[in-house]
């Protein structure tokens, strides 16, 4: 087996130096609480706050979805939940994928009775061919096709996610 690069470390980084001045630029001035979703964004979440121009609070999330196999049941259980307040705070999650948005759903109709000022999501990747549940990402890094990636903090049965680039996995190559 091996693994094909995908999307380069290096891309990947210009794209977060992007996004970062995206973000500083629209955050100019407030409070902002960033919930990183466990496990799949500790990367992209480490990365990102770093090129960042103002300071934050920083918070995990995690979510599980439930299903057989590779299909999902859209039955997403929060298993961990932030400790922070955030009525009346702005709130920016940061995510490694977003696919069918089941977990998203759930996520947001929960914090959304929270009552915080604004809620916004970035997202590394967005697979829309596979959505669900429409979602709108605010800051995306890259859009991709219906393929299965690991790598970047994307995993396949736990592994890979210590990747520094987004790859694919290819069983028949030797
Ligand atoms: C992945 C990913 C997102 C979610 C997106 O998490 O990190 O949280 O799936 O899929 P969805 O849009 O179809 O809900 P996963 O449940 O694989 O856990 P992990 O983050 O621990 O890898």
């Amino acid at each position: 087996m091996s693994i094909d690069v995908f999307i380069s470390e290096d891309q990947i980084q210009k794209r977060i130096k992007e996004l970062g001045e995206e973000i500083s630029r629209d955050y100019k001035g407030e409070e902002v609480i960033v919930v990183g979703v466990l496990n799949g964004s500790f990367m992209f979440c480490a990365d990102l706050v770093r090129v960042l121009k103002f300071p934050v609070i920083t918070e995990f999330m995690a979510a599980a979805s439930y299903g057989e196999g590779t299909t999902t049941s859209g039955d997403v259980k929060i298993l961990l939940d932030i400790k922070t307040d955030i009525e009346g705070k702005h709130v920016l999650f940061i995510e490694d994928i977003v696919d069918t948005g089941h977990t998203f759903k759930k996520i947001l109709a929960m914090i959304e009775k929270r009552n915080p000022k604004s809620v916004r999501i970035a997202s590394l990747l967005s697979k829309p061919a596979r959505r669900e549940h429409h979602i709108d990402i605010d800051y995306l890094a890259f859009e991709i096709e219906d393929k299965f990636v690991i790598g970047y903090g994307l995993d396949l049965g736990g592994k890979y996610r210590e990747l520094p680039y987004i790859g694919v996995y290819n069983p028949e190559a030797n």
